[in-house]
């Protein structure tokens, strides 16, 4: 797609794992995850409290800093102390390669 920047090939991801790459447009570290076959998610992997790095673990992201966790379906917050929401990437899957678009 015009514009979009490859992440990798779809079929790098496990169902239930994610991968780690830059975020195109913050330059920021950020996850592409597919929780179920065929449906791939990304967000910024930046904590929205003080900037650590939070991982994927199950159906949600972990801060290893003070303890945050992110829906991982939304991004939203689901135990402090953040407060603000992980953000989405737009991704987008052709011929079996996912772009961050
Ligand atoms: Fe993530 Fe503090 S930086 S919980």
């Amino acid at each position: 797609p015009a514009g979009a920047t490859l992440i990798g090939a779809a079929s790098a991801i496990a169902v239930g794992r994610s991968v780690s790459f830059t975020d195109p447009t913050s330059g920021a570290p950020a996850l592409l995850l597919q929780p179920k076959a065929g449906s791939f998610l990304a967000y910024t992997a930046v904590c929205t409290h003080q900037g650590c790095t939070v991982s994927y673990e199950g159906s949600q992201f972990a801060c290893p800093c003070h303890g945050a966790t992110f829906d991982a379906t939304t991004g939203d917050v689901t135990g402090g102390p953040a407060r603000g929401p992980l953000t989405k990437i737009n991704v987008q899957v052709v011929n079996g390669q996912v772009y961050a678009v």
